[in-house]
């Protein structure tokens, strides 16, 4: 295993957020160096929004090659880069940052590319024709809608507290799809091969109500969340049988790798990798 060392002679790569203590990107990151036999150091920063830019510009001048971005500093990050890639665009908002060989900083968003192959990869769900409703309409949301209407699912509901959120969102990505939305009490009364829980609900300890009728036999139920006991939504799900349960520690680990591709040119093994942090869980793999 990679050190976390840091030394001249080293890339120094690292994780941006607040709070930053309990990210497990370090960790992920360290794994796949050492699954590809590359050699860098990984660390966690915690700062303020008024510091953001002066602390990401300060990392990379004393030698930082690249950097996470993580809550709540993902749409600081899209002001602060010089070029935006098209997922980063659409979705005003960036997680991976990096410099091109004109040294100017590119910003990308991984999220959207990381639910999708945890997603087909792991789960193996088709989202052809299928119906998903995302419940939420903040920036995690925002993340993942290009990715998931790219799919052609028959319809995508964005389902918010707040409905004029979820309503700007359809409104920017209709083009890209068949997309629409609603209150959290007018959500359609019918099963969905696939429910994405996108709020903060759980962080402050509280549940999103929602109609039972929206889980069948065959949903599968993700939460963008991770955790390693079962999230609020996870229960609610389990308690209402549906086909599949998981929390988003996949679709983490995916983003992760695709910004290791970014950075250093080299896939990870991400089925391995699940293996090594739930080694309980992947003998029946999200079930
Ligand atoms: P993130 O970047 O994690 O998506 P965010 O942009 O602050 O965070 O968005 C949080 C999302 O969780 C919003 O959709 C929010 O609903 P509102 O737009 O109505 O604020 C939703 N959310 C947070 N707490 C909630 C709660 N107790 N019940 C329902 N939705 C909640």
């Amino acid at each position: 295993m990679s050190t976390s060392e840091t030394n001249s002679n080293i890339d120094r790569y690292a994780v941006i957020g607040n709070p930053i203590e309990h990210s497990k990107s370090p960790d992920i990151h360290l794994l796949f160096a050492d699954q590809t036999g590359e050699r860098l150091s990984y660390e966690k920063i915690l700062t303020d929004k008024d510091n953001f830019s002066q602390v990401v510009t300060n990392f990379f001048t004393n030698g930082g090659k690249g950097m996470n971005v993580t809550v709540p500093f993902k749409n600081d990050a899209c002001e602060f880069v010089d070029e935006l890639t098209e997922y980063a665009k659409h979705a005003g908002a960036v997680n991976t940052i990096y410099k091109n060989e004109s040294g100017n900083f590119i910003g990308a968003n991984t999220d959207g590319i990381g639910l999708l192959r945890d997603l087909k990869k792991i789960l193996r769900l088709q989202l052809l024709n299928k119906k998903i409703l995302v419940i939420g309409a903040g920036g995690a949301t925002q993340g993942i809608v290009e990715p998931l209407l790219n799919e052609n699912p028959s319809e995508l509901i964005i389902a918010n507290r707040t409905v004029s959120k979820a309503e700007a969102i359809t409104e920017q990505f209709k083009s890209f799809g068949k997309i629409s939305s609603c209150s959290l009490t007018e959500i359609p009364k019918h099963s969905f091969d696939l429910v994405v829980h996108a709020t903060s609900a759980g962080l402050q300890g509280n549940n999103v109500e929602l109609p039972v009728e929206i889980i069948g036999l065959n949903t599968c139920c993700y939460d963008l969340s991770y955790s390693d006991q079962d999230t609020p939504f996870m229960q609610w799900a389990k308690n209402h049988n549906a086909g599949k349960v998981v929390d988003g520690f996949g679709m983490l680990l995916e983003q992760a790798a695709e910004a290791f591709y970014l950075w250093r040119g080299k896939r990870p093994d991400t089925g391995m990798a699940y293996h090594y942090f739930r080694p309980d869980v992947a003998q029946k793999p999200h079930l």
